[in-house]
């Protein structure tokens, strides 16, 4: 693995060859729980960190590592710690630098999951949290200058897919002694990488894209040894620790990542321009339309806009009951990233924790179909949604 190899090699070959044995070309799956030692020094040694090697499950496991540098050579980052989940990633990040008296700046748009965080866990912590207008770079910058801990940011955002600058946040941040955390979900290691434009920890869903199968939950953080060790020692105490069978089916994943992702970035744009033009929609949130409000942002620091996408329908709610059923080639649920299409309504799957109220603060309309792209021949994605809104447009009373 040479230093500059591409995107698309790294997805392939990184981080392996420390765990292959036997001669295999591929990285077992170590589901033991604990090490033996025979020696006592060794142990002692390899326990208190002196000495590379494994003691126990919930610390370090040889699969889970393999996965976490694989990460780590994608995102350009020191170091790299993995979680059971996403959110673990993100709440254990936050726990690891939050403390009862500080002050976080975010936006409003962030995942559900981890806006709930914000508004309902952080406060009791005596945590003060401040949610910025999604792309409102100036009043993002005026809150960081007054202090804050953490400039925690989403780009692109779920399920509108706004786009927040992050070279000019992480500029912000770092003037105001914050930490840059960016939640690269939506980007993908191969569209985007925060670190490279600033951040200082990068945050992964690791149950999204770098899988890719929707078959293992996983979360992954990325930045300097010094920033990672301190969230890796919060989490091994804490212990939302990455199973080693996900760890193996997400690193599996991981070797068409680039593959997968320039298909479902091209789908999605193919998709989103196909929507653009149909009577039923009202309106068609990608980054990669020209008609995205930030569209010059995202085409400067993302490589691809990415498989995400979500429309607006007219009829809101019925217009969703009667749409999504006739779809044929996607399934229908709360996930995103994977191989096959999937769609959901976000009142039913990323925002489903918010109430209406909330959402429309947010700028998510009832009637607002989040469509993560598949790796399908989009001639039959089209053709798919082209019969669905023919069925629903012959049903329609006025
Ligand atoms: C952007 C983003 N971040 C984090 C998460 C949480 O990930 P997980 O479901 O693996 O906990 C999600 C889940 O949908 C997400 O979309």
């Amino acid at each position: 693995m040479t230093q500059n190899s591409k995107a698309g090699t790294q997805s392939v070959w990184a981080g392996e060859k420390d765990y292959l044995v036997h001669g295999a070309t591929q990285v077992p799956v170590v589901l033991s729980v604990a090490y033996g030692y025979d020696d006592m020094d060794e142990w002692y040694d390899v326990a208190i960190g002196k000495k590379k090697g494994h003691i126990y499950g919930r610390n370090t496991n040889p699969t889970v590592q393999a996965f976490e540098d694989k990460v780590k050579i994608l995102e350009g980052a020191e170091a790299a710690t993995s979680f059971s989940t996403g959110m673990a990633a993100i709440s254990n990040t936050l726990s690891t630098f939050l403390v009862p008296g500080d002050r976080i700046v975010s936006i409003k748009d962030t995942y559900g999951g981890t806006n709930k965080i914000f508004t309902e866990f952080l406060p009791r912590q005596q945590v003060e949290v401040v949610l910025c207008e999604t792309g409102n770079h100036e009043q993002i910058e005026e809150e960081v200058a007054k202090g804050c801990s953490i400039l925690y940011l989403e780009t692109p955002t779920n399920p509108t897919v706004k786009i927040t600058d992050i070279e000019r946040m992480a500029k912000a941040g770092r003037e105001a002694g914050a930490l840059v955390v960016v939640d690269n979900t939506f980007g993908t290691p191969i569209n985007q990488n925060p670190l490279a434009l600033g951040a200082d920890l990068v945050i992964h869903s690791a149950t999204k894209f770098l899988g890719g199968h929707a078959d293992a939950l996983g979360g992954v953080v990325c930045g300097s040894a010094e920033l990672v060790e301190k969230i890796y020692h919060f989490r091994e105490i804490n212990g939302a620790t990455m199973d080693p069978m996900a760890a193996y089916l997400i690193l599996r994943g991981m070797k068409t990542l680039k593959l997968r992702v320039r298909q479902q970035s091209e789908n999605a744009m193919a998709l989103a321009k196909f929507l653009e033009t149909q009577e039923l929609v009202e309106g068609v949130y990608y980054p990669g339309l020209e008609t995205h409000p930030n569209h010059e942002i995202a085409k400067k620091q993302m490589r691809g806009f990415g498989g995400m996408l979500s429309f607006a329908v007219k009829g809101g709610v019925e217009t969703v009951r009667d749409l999504l059923p006739k779809l044929q080639y996607a399934n229908r649920a709360a996930n995103l990233g994977a191989v096959e299409t999937t769609v959901g309504p976000a009142r039913t799957t990323s925002h489903v924790e918010c109430t209406p109220e909330e959402r429309a603060a947010m700028g998510i309309p009832e009637g607002l179909i989040r469509i993560s792209c598949g790796i399908e021949d989009i001639e039959d994605i089209i053709a798919d949604f082209e019969q669905a809104f023919q069925y629903v447009e012959s049903g329609l009373k006025v």
